[in-house]
């Protein structure tokens, strides 16, 4: 299957979420406690400052690997990161948070991105991705502020196509790996997922907790997210694409705003 798909999906996109920017009325004052504000805001630094950069390498990257229909929607994937954090930023301000200028995790990932090949860097983007779905479900269901679950609604629901535009990628690139290899690549990228969860649980505790999910239930879902994920990559002669996905969440919208509309 081609990726043109994916480029209409990535075209269209920000017509559809519209509604969502529309009702993210930055304006309100926030129901949050200072304590919560603090919190949330603290957690929203990180991903405000992991989700903004250019794409400039894994754009030069996925240019060599010589799909220029696949680049150009991999373009507008970097330009929906960017969206994202400037939406965290808008949260910020509306938290009365400044944006942070550097974070040690931030600065290891951008490292360890550079020093990978386009397939690998997906790998890490597959990771990142689906273990951060799971806290963007807990703002999206469990913000005691109703701007905050809607902008968990609106992420998260760009996040879920994210995840599936990475595995059609991957699952194409490992369609002519032997299977034995293929086993044991999944199992390497497990400890990794496994790291990156636990990071997680750890760094957003307390965002987490004011949402009103533990890290020990946090955990298991951000795994389960991932194991649906990396399964779907690793099983071959699958259809892949904006809405025939292997990644599946029955209670989950797919693309759209549809979900929380609390506000
Ligand atoms: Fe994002
Ligand atoms: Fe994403």
């Amino acid at each position: 299957m081609t990726y043109e798909p994916w480029l209409t999906y990535f075209r269209e996109n920000p017509s559809r979420q519209q509604k969502f920017d529309d009702a993210l009325d930055w304006s309100r004052k926030t129901p949050l406690t200072p304590v919560q504000a603090r919190l949330i805001a603290r957690s929203l630094q990180r991903f405000e400052l992991g989700e903004g950069g250019n794409g400039e390498r894994l754009l030069a990257k996925a240019a060599q690997a010589g799909d220029p229909v696949y680049t150009a929607a991999l373009k507008l994937f970097v330009v929906e990161e960017q969206k994202h954090s400037a939406l965290f930023l808008k949260a910020l301000q509306y938290l009365s948070a400044a944006p942070l200028a550097s974070h040690w995790s931030d600065r290891a990932f951008v490292l360890l991105r550079r020093s990978l090949g386009l397939r690998m860097e997906l790998m890490l983007f597959l990771v990142a991705e689906s273990v951060a779905l799971e806290y963007f479900r807990a703002l999206r269901d469990g913000a005691p502020d109703p701007l905050i679950r809607l902008l968990g609604a609106r992420v998260y629901s760009d996040e879920i196509e994210h995840i599936h535009f990475q595995i059609h990628r991957l699952a194409d690139g490992y369609a002519g790996t032997p299977a034995g290899v293929r086993r044991l690549i999944h199992a390497g990228w497990w400890f990794l997922a496994l790291g990156a969860a636990l990071v997680l649980a750890w760094d957003h505790r307390g965002a987490l907790r004011v949402c009103g999910v533990p890290p020990r239930r946090f955990l298991p879902a951000a795994l389960h997210a991932f194991a649906a994920a990396s399964a779907a990559v690793m099983s071959p002669g699958q259809n892949f694409g904006p809405s025939a996905g292997a990644y599946t969440d029955p209670d989950i919208p797919r693309a759209g705003p549809a979900a929380d509309t609390r506000a």
